[in-house]
């Protein structure tokens, strides 16, 4: 049965896309089932991973509004064992048409509960902001993964993050967990990276990956080419820490 990991930072730009794209794609390459669900409007992770955001008939929106079901949206096979559930800017309509609508909450939740038993995961991209979009990705995931940009304001906005996840465990999810950290963008040419990464391990209590993906700019460059690090460089430094991601994911899941 599917583990759904929702990939969330409110704070925008820490790499929870490029984590979401890559980490689907290394999981989809070692051989697990895996959906990708992309959760914001700006549907990066859906072009990143080569599908045409502009030319895709439904979307994550359809859901939304009730006017799909998800069998209907999946786009199957974009790579081998790897399905995308794509979003475009229509999402962005979203939050208003959820006004006053009855358990808005659930309504990702209720459709990926009819496809969970097809995968062995399920990674949701997050849009940066903790808006009724992420609390679906909230509701829907067993676990949240938070990317954090190695840089001098790394922990500003976690306690809050950390809040909100309490609050969805207290109140509509209660089997959510944080699944964990993982540091993103590391330059090992700097003192700034490491003392981040220091001073986060030292001020949150939290598991941490050990896996650190350095900054590299093969991952920067692959989505303009709608694919994913280990197709795009197999070989680059970017490709084989997502790998090493996938397998410590994996790893926990057993
Ligand atoms: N490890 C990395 N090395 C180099 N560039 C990176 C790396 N990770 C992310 N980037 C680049 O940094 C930018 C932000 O990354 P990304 O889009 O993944 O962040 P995000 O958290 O999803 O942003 P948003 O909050 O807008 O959704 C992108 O241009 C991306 O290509
Ligand atoms: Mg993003």
């Amino acid at each position: 049965m599917g583990r759904i990991i929702a990939i969330a930072n409110q704070k925008g730009g820490v790499g929870k896309t490029t984590t979401a794209i890559n980490l689907s794609a290394c999981l989809a390459e070692k051989g697990k089932k895996v959906l990708a669900i992309d959760m914001d409007p700006q549907g990066n992770m859906t072009s990143g991973l080569g599908v045409d955001k502009d030319s895709v008939e439904k979307t994550v929106y359809d859901l939304i509004i009730g006017e799909a079901q998800i069998e209907e949206i999946i786009c199957k096979e974009v790579l081998e064992n790897l399905d995308v559930l794509p979003t475009n800017i229509d999402l962005s309509a979203a939050e208003i048409e959820l006004i006053g609508i009855e358990n808005k909450e659930y309504i990702i939740k209720n459709e990926v509960e009819k496809v969970k038993e097809n995968y062995d995961f399920i990674i949701i991209d997050c849009p940066p902001s903790l808006s009724m979009l992420t609390i679906n990705a909230m509701t829907t995931a067993d676990s949240v993964l938070v990317p954090i940009q190695c840089e001098y304001y790394a922990l500003e906005g976690l306690s809050q993050l950390i809040h909100t996840i309490e609050l969805v465990k207290e109140r509509l999810n209660s089997n959510l967990e944080i699944e964990g950290v993982v540091f993103t963008m590391y330059d090992a040419r700097t003192n700034l990276s490491l003392q981040v990464v220091e001073n986060v391990k030292d001020n949150l209590n939290q598991n941490i990956y050990k896996t650190i993906i350095p900054r590299n700019i093969r991952l920067a460059e692959a989505p303009s080419y709608g694919m994913p690090i280990n197709q795009y460089d197999p070989k680059s430094s970017g490709a084989e820490s997502y790998r090493l991601l996938a397998d410590e994911v994996i790893e926990k899941e057993e």
